[in-house]
């Protein structure tokens, strides 16, 4: 009798752990946050985990009556890898959603596993037009490169810019923001001279430049991926580009915050579209920027870090909608128009196409204080992604 009630007990007592455990499962919200810790894209990773735990800290950790939890993972910009460790979330740690995305292709490799596990998938840096096509289940908060590109080709030939180089990264990014460009410069009178692509992975721009300063155009116009802009910048000042009179215009990308400071006045009078400058002069801005600075020694957070950092408010007002219930699909439908005030300015999710519609701003780096800046001077307002087919 007594042993009877022992062995009841320890029954009761296992089940009792068993069952707590599952509550708390239950009560768990996981984000399975996938990014580029290391390699030739790591400041991505650096600066979107920055601001995902600024958000968290700033916002805390229990969201309708749930625990939010961030789960890490370094893909090193290898597209395999991003796909085996989404699968890996997807499956064995069950998370709520997706994120991150430092590279097109890992956000192309993910985009059949969102679809599959119907798991929200939230794309905070890669920047290829067609990625929301290539998965129901995807929302973005960065940009594209369509939507960055048009105002540039709008602004430079009112500014005495007839003929241009392009030179852009030879992959998804690269090619949009070439042919976006181009067709956009081409309608309004101005020429294209040649058109130059250069590997992704550890590109050498010596003999590309080489061709551009013989080709003498009036602009050289860049596109390369965040982390790349130092290197551009550098063997364009040091081939003399523009003491013979090229001028460099770009995305932001280029004139990435990351690295601008560290440029040197070469970068100075450099003219770029782009949704995001850490200069941006609202509130919301120095509030953000201040805070993520506070939190990061110092480092100054630029596009992807907002990228980042608004994905975690789509990802926490959707499920302060949903209350985390009805799982994926519920979970995407409140992300969808979401409509908010970003550090960037004020942006709008798309509920027919899941993608951002933003400011577009022109900027000029300019030397204030001492430290270089991509200072706005005009905006082009609500820009819906140029590349969007339907
Ligand atoms: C991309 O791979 O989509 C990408 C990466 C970095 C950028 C822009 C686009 O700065």
């Amino acid at each position: 009798m007594h042993k009877r009630t022992f062995i009841q007990a320890a029954v009761a007592a296992t089940m009792l752990s068993t069952g707590g455990l599952a509550l708390a499962q239950d009560n768990v919200f996981k984000i399975g946050l996938i990014l580029p810790m290391t390699g030739q894209q790591a400041s991505t990773g650096r600066q979107i985990e920055a601001a995902a735990r600024l958000y968290m800290a700033q916002n805390g950790d229990t969201v309708a009556g749930k625990k939010v939890q961030l789960i890490l993972k370094d893909d090193g910009s290898v597209p395999a890898n991003t796909r085996r460790l989404a699968q890996e979330l997807a499956v064995n740690d069950k998370v709520n959603v997706l994120a991150g995305m430092g590279i097109t292709p890992s956000a192309l490799a993910v985009a059949p596993i969102a679809t599959q596990s119907k798991t929200p998938l939230v794309v905070m840096a890669a920047a290829t037009s067609s990625i929301t096509e290539a998965s129901p289940f995807i929302v973005r908060t960065s940009f594209t490169l369509p939507q960055a590109s048009v105002g540039l080709a709008d602004w430079a030939p009112k500014n005495g810019i007839k003929t241009v180089v392009t030179l852009v990264s030879d992959y998804g990014p690269g090619l949009d923001a070439e042919k976006y460009f181009k067709d956009r410069f081409l309608f309004n009178g101005g020429k294209v001279v040649e058109s130059l692509r250069v590997p992704l992975m550890s590109p050498d721009f010596a003999p590309f430049l080489q061709k551009v300063r013989d080709l003498k155009p009036d602009a050289l116009f860049v596109f390369v991926p965040s982390g790349a802009g130092a290197a551009v910048m550098k063997q364009f000042g040091e081939r003399g580009m523009d003491k013979a009179g090229i001028k460099l215009i770009g995305t932001g990308d280029v004139t990435d915050d990351d690295q601008l400071n560290d440029m040197g006045d070469v970068a100075l009078g450099v003219v770029t579209s782009h949704h995001y400058s850490t200069f941006h002069p609202s509130p919301a801005n120095k509030k953000f920027v201040a805070e993520f600075q506070k939190a990061n020694k110092n480092l100054r957070p630029n596009f992807m870090a907002v990228g980042g950092y608004d994905g975690m408010r789509v990802i926490y007002e959707a499920l302060k909608k949903t209350g985390g219930k009805g799982g994926g699909e519920a979970l995407l439908g409140a992300m969808k128009g979401q409509i908010f005030e970003s550090p960037r300015g004020p942006i709008f999710i798309d509920a027919q196409t899941r993608d951002v519609v933003q400011n577009i701003y022109l900027r000029k780096v300019e030397k204030k204080d001492g430290q270089l800046w991509n200072v706005e001077f005009d905006v082009i307002k609500d820009v819906k992604d140029p590349g969007k087919t339907k």
